[in-house]
This record gives C-alpha cells, sequence and structure tokens, in this order.
C-alpha cells in the first residue's frame, strides 16, 4: 500500500488531499442540515403530544449517502464529477425518513414543516394518495434548509420520506427481497408483494378508523 502511495505524483497527491477537505466539508454541511430536519420533527412531536397526548412520530431515521454511492449516481445519471454537480443534480445526499402513527399525521406533519418559514420546497411526491404501480406508498418531499456557519448561510437540500409504520415494514422488506443476492425476483413474487401493499393500505385505513372512533 505505501508503496503505491509512493508511486502517487506529490502534486496528484496534494490534489487529492485537498479534494477530500472538500468533500468532508459539503458532507458535513449535509449532515448539519439532516440534522435540522430531524431537530424540527421532533419539536412538532413533541409539541403535538403536549397538545394532543399522543405522538404522531414513531421514529426517524438519518442517512447520508456513502461517497461510492454518490459517484455512482453521478455516473449512472450521466452527471459531471464536481462539487457543484453533486449540489446541483443531486437532491438525496441526506435523508431523514419518518415514521408516522397513522396515515393522518403524514400530512399534518409535512404541512407543520412546510408552514414553517425557513423550509423550502423544492419537490413533493405524494405516493401515499398515489401509489407506485409496485404497490409503494410513502409521501416525498425534497426541501432546502439553512445551515448557518461562522460568516456565512447556506441552503442544503434534504430528501424527506414520510410514511406510516405499515408502509415502512412492506417498503423495507420489499427492498430486502429485490435487492437480494441470489434469489430471482420473479413476476409471482411482485404479484405477492402487490398484494400485501393491498393488506398494508387496507391496514392503515383500518387503524384509521379507530383512530377517528377513538377521538384520538
Ligand atoms: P432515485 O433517484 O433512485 O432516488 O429516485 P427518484 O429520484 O425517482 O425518487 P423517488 O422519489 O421515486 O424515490 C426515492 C427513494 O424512495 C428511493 O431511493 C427509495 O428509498 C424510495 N423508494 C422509491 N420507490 C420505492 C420502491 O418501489 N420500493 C422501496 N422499497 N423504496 C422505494
Ligand atoms: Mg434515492
Amino acid at each position: 500500500m505505501a508503496e503505491k502511495i509512493n508511486s502517487i505524483p506529490s502534486d496528484m497527491l496534494d490534489w487529492l488531499q485537498e479534494k477530500s477537505i472538500d468533500m468532508q466539508r459539503l458532507m458535513t454541511y449535509y449532515k448539519c442540515a439532516m440534522l435540522e430536519v430531524e431537530t424540527k420533527f421532533k419539536v412538532l412531536d413533541a409539541q403535538y403530544s403536549l397538545q394532543h397526548d399522543r405522538n404522531p412520530i414513531n421514529s426517524i431515521k438519518t442517512r447520508l449517502k456513502s461517497f461510492s454511492s454518490i459517484v455512482e449516481k453521478l455516473e449512472r445519471r450521466g452527471f459531471p464529477f464536481s462539487f457543484e454537480s453533486v449540489e446541483h443534480n443531486l437532491n438525496d445526499i441526506a435523508g431523514v425518513r419518518v415514521i408516522c402513527s397513522f396515515v393522518e399525521d403524514v400530512y399534518t406533519l409535512a404541512d407543520a414543516l412546510l408552514s414553517q418559514d425557513d423550509v423550502q420546497l423544492i419537490e413533493r411526491k405524494d405516493y401515499v394518495n398515489d401509489p407506485k404501480g409496485n404497490g409503494y406508498r410513502s409521501l416525498h418531499l425534497i426541501v432546502a434548509v439553512p445551515i448557518f456557519l461562522e460568516n456565512e448561510k447556506r441552503m442544503m437540500k434534504v430528501e424527506i420520506q414520510l410514511r406510516t409504520i405499515a408502509m415502512d415494514c412492506w417498503a423495507s422488506l420489499e427492498h430486502q427481497l429485490r435487492y437480494k443476492k441470489d434469489y430471482e425476483f420473479t413476476d409471482d413474487s411482485a404479484a405477492k408483494l402487490y398484494e400485501c401493499a393491498l393488506l398494508s393500505m387496507k391496514l392503515d385505513s383500518i387503524m384509521d378508523e379507530l383512530r377517528e372512533k377513538s377521538n384520538i
């Protein structure tokens, strides 16, 4: 290894080092924006639970896209390799997944977040009211939020997925099955998963009826 590094010209090593510091800086900005959004949801959850005596959020998951996934996506989509290109073309470097108790909470939380004056909506895809062909449901938002650095304010994009526990259960298992190595994902598998998606829809609608009846 040491030999290989020694064989890299020193100007290239300097360049790589400089780029890696820039990349770390950019990823830190995304991480800050992700934390901002996570905190906003935690605040909304706390405030809602004071008013309504129940939590609309079951759990929150956050993730930063890995360097190799960023490179792979730029390559696949034919985008240039630069920091400007990452910021301009990729919307899902920082991801926040909000698992909600009931379908109603998905919309209440999304509306509450989007009504905040420092949150800019870039894109909204409603796969809850309009599920994907395979049965996938979730509400997707791409937003930009400010992060405050020592001498500047910077808007950073964050991908948010809001879904119920049932939607998350389906999506997590579907993802595992679809990408499982040595498992042939047949038309029959897709049909069975679609059936499961319908069941999860039914589950959500019965739970929502119960919520309405119980007045919570
Ligand atoms: P990407 O560029 O691949 O992220 O897709 P897109 O820009 O067309 O966005 P879209 O909003 O459709 O999907 C973004 C993300 O939603 C994916 O990275 C997944 O996390 C999730 N997602 C979308 N469709 C499915 C699906 O059919 N199954 C599962 N399990 N997840 C999905
Ligand atoms: Mg994605």
